[in-house]
C-alpha cells in the first residue's frame, strides 16, 4: 500500500471507533470534531434516480434493498476498508460487531431488519444511521452515505411533513464543508429539475465539493444524448460529470451478476456513437476511482489540521486513560484505547512521510 493508501484506511478506521464510542452516549467533542474533520461522500438524489445502484456499482456488490418507493429510511454509513491482496471479503455492522458476514443477500436483509426495528415497518424515516463497513481487496478506501430519496410528494400512509424530513435529514449531511456531494441525476428526466442538483446548488455554489453523476443514459430517447450535461455546459461544475449505466429493473429480476453489469457499462461507453470518445472517463469503475482520488487529495490538504486534531485527541485520550479508574464500560475502554493506536498509527506514518522529504505527498 502507499503512504497516502495507508493513511486513508486509518482515516476510515478512526471514524469506525470515533463511531462505536459516540454509541456509548459520550458525545465526547474530541470524537465528534475528529468525525467532522473527516471526509465522507453522501450520495444525494431524487426517488428512483439510482442511488443505491450507483452505491453498488461502486462497491462492485449487490447488497442494498431495492424497490420502488422509499427503500432507504435511515441513513446508511458505508465504510469501504481496502485489505491486502488475497483476503477475504465480509461485512460488519456497528450493531452486530461479533458477526462477519460473506454472503451479501444476508447483508441486504439485515439493513431492511435493522431499518425496521428502528422505524417500524410503517414507512417512516429516521435519522439515526446505520453503519456498515465492507472489508475486501477489491474496494478502494472511502465512506460513503446512502440518503433517503428526495420526494416531492408524500406516498399513501405517509405524513406530509416525510418530504420536509427528508430534505433536512439529507441537508444536514450535505451542508457540512467536509462533505463530498454525489449529486444523482438521471438522464431521462430534465436535468434543470433535478433534485440533487437544486440542493447541492444550494449548499455548494461554487461546484467545489459536488461530483455530478448522469444514471439511466440508457434509457434516454433515441436520438437525444446527455453530453450537454455530461460535458459540463448544461450545469457547471468543478468537478467532471461522469455518466453510469446501472443495472436496469430487468436486470435485477434476472440477478444479473455485478461484474457482468461493469463489463456491460463498460461495453456500452465503449461502442457509444454518443459518448465513445469520452469511454475512458465514464463508468462506475472510473468514478470510484476519481472519488478515491479526490478524498486523498482532500484529506493531504487537510493533514495539518487533522494531525493536530489527533495530537490533541492523543493528549485528551493519555489523559482519559489515565482516569480509567472511573467506572466505564470495558468496550469503551478498549475503544478508547483503539483510537489512541489508531491516531498514533496515523501521527507516525505522517511523519515518516515527512522524513522521506516529500511533505504534501507523493505526488
Ligand atoms: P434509488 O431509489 O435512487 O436508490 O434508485 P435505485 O438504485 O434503487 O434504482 C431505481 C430503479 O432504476 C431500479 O429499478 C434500477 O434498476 C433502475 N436503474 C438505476 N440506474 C439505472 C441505469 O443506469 N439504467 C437503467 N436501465 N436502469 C437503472
Ligand atoms: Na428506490
Ligand atoms: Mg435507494
Amino acid at each position: 500500500m502507499t503512504t497516502m493508501e495507508s493513511l486513508i484506511g486509518l482515516v476510515n478506521r478512526i471514524q469506525r471507533a470515533c463511531t462505536v464510542l459516540g454509541d456509548y452516549g459520550g458525545g465526547d467533542n474530541t470524537f465528534s470534531s475528529l468525525w467532522e474533520a473527516l471526509p465522507s461522500v453522501a450520495v444525494v438524489g431524487g426517488q428512483s434516480s439510482g442511488k443505491s445502484s450507483v452505491l453498488e456499482s461502486i462497491v462492485g456488490r449487490d447488497f442494498l434493498p431495492r424497490g420502488s418507493g422509499i427503500v432507504t429510511r435511515r441513513p446508511l454509513v458505508l465504510q469501504l476498508h481496502k485489505t491486502d491482496e488475497g483476503t477475504h471479503e465480509y461485512a460488519e455492522f456497528l450493531h452486530l460487531s461479533k458477526r462477519r458476514f460473506t454472503d451479501f443477500a444476508m447483508v441486504r436483509k439485515e439493513i431492511q431488519d435493522e431499518t425496521d426495528r428502528v422505524t417500524g415497518k410503517s414507512k417512516m424515516i429516521s435519522p439515526v444511521p446505520i453503519h456498515l463497513s465492507i472489508y475486501s481487496p477489491n474496494v478502494v478506501n472511502l465512506t460513503l452515505i446512502d440518503l433517503p430519496g428526495l420526494t416531492k410528494v408524500a406516498v399513501e400512509g405517509q405524513p406530509e411533513s416525510i418530504v420536509e424530513e427528508i430534505e433536512n435529514m439529507v441537508r444536514s449531511y450535505v451542508e457540512k464543508p467536509n462533505s463530498i456531494i454525489l449529486a444523482i441525476s438521471p438522464a431521462n428526466q430534465d436535468i434543470a429539475t433535478s433534485d440533487a442538483i437544486k440542493l447541492a446548488r444550494e449548499v455548494d455554489p461554487a461546484g467545489e465539493r459536488t461530483f455530478g453523476v448522469m444514471t439511466k443514459l440508457d434509457l434516454m430517447d433515441k436520438g437525444t444524448n446527455a453530453l450537454d450535461v455530461i460535458e459540463g455546459r448544461a450545469y457547471r461544475l468543478q468537478n467532471p460529470w461522469v455518466g453510469v449505466v446501472n443495472r436496469s429493473q430487468a436486470d435485477i429480476n434476472k440477478n444479473t451478476d455485478m461484474i457482468v453489469a461493469r463489463r456491460k457499462e463498460r461495453e456500452y461507453f465503449a461502442t457509444s456513437p454518443d459518448y465513445g470518445h469520452l469511454a475512458n472517463r465514464m463508468g462506475s469503475e472510473y468514478l470510484a476511482k476519481l472519488l478515491s482520488q479526490h478524498l486523498e487529495s482532500v484529506i493531504r490538504a487537510r493533514i495539518p489540521s487533522i494531525t493536530s486534531l489527533i495530537n490533541k485527541s492523543i493528549d485528551e485520550l493519555e489523559s482519559e486513560m489515565d482516569h480509567l479508574g472511573r467506572p466505564i464500560a470495558v468496550d469503551a475502554g478498549a475503544q478508547l484505547y483503539t483510537i489512541l493506536e489508531l491516531c498514533r498509527a496515523f501521527d507516525r506514518i505522517f511523519k515518516e512521510h515527512l522524513d522521506g522529504g516529500r511533505p504534501g505527498g507523493d505526488r
